[in-house]
């Protein structure tokens, strides 16, 4: 296939940016849209240009650290990531848009890659369950219901790509949050913090930039592991709870 590629180049954080065009003559339908960028740079390289900078990790789907904007969709058009989908999806002669996640909370560091650690620090902030130091508890010791830890291992699923953040008009992270609360909130071991948890969340989510939801529901359609929007319902009502408490 023949693709022309519009790319959006940028030095550095506080350089302009701007798209640039590169034709490829000869991609194979069987390349990850990653291994099309490295074809990309391994000429870009040859004629001694910069490469095009982007961030990967494992390429299975796993780690959430290889998000584009692809035709102006966050991962491109297939509901999956970015490593995971295929040259398939285009058609010889295509003229393909990539750009980096936008949002305020994930700042541009170069060229296709932003920083994403506004997510981290939401996690620093509450996304987890305290343990005590002692001998590991038996397995079986705490009863978990079947369809709860059926929802709650959905709700893991989340990688933290950001690209409900990307494909949100407000660039909101409540998808995000919801997933991760949800994770927490359905298990048992989840209960003490749980008030504090989301409280804390919350806070840190707005400090890092992100915006509210309105209900727009683009970041579901986005997310490459199909969380529904029903974990922000949940998310509210643990922060309604919360306050109730006194938080
Ligand atoms: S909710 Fe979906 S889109 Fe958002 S970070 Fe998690 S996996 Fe990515
Ligand atoms: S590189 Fe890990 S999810 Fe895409």
């Amino acid at each position: 296939m023949r693709i022309t590629l519009q790319v959006w180049r940028q030095d550095g954080p506080q350089d302009g940016g701007g798209m640039r065009d590169y034709v490829l003559d000869d991609v194979s339908e069987d390349m990850s849209f990653l291994e099309m960028l490295d074809v990309l740079n391994e000429d870009l390289i040859g004629r001694g240009e910069e490469p095009v900078a982007f961030d990967s990790d494992c390429r299975e789907g796993i780690c959430g650290s290889c998000g584009l904007v692809i035709n102006g969709r966050a991962h491109g058009p297939e509901v999956t990531t970015t490593c995971q989908l295929h040259m398939r999806s285009f058609h010889d002669g295509d003229v393909i848009s990539v750009e980096p996640w936008r949002a305020d909370a994930f700042p541009v560091i170069k060229d296709l890659v932003v920083d994403r650690s506004a997510f981290d620090r939401i996690i620093q902030a509450g996304g987890y369950v305290s343990v005590n130091t002692g001998a590991a508890p038996d397995a079986h010791a705490t009863p978990v219901p079947k369809d709860d830890a059926d929802k709650s291992f959905a709700s893991a699923t989340c990688i933290g790509c950001g690209a409900c953040v990307a494909a949100c008009p407000n660039a909101s992270g409540m998808l995000f949050m919801g997933a991760k609360v949800t994770h927490l909130g359905l298990l048992p071991q989840g209960q003490p913090e749980r008030d504090a948890r989301v409280v804390k969340m919350v806070n840190q989510h707005d400090h890092e930039g992100f915006g509210g939801c309105t209900n727009i529901g683009e970041c579901a359609a986005a997310c490459p592991k199909e969380i529904p929007l029903d974990v922000i319902s949940r998310l509210n009502k643990d922060l309604r709870t919360a306050m109730r408490h006194g938080h």
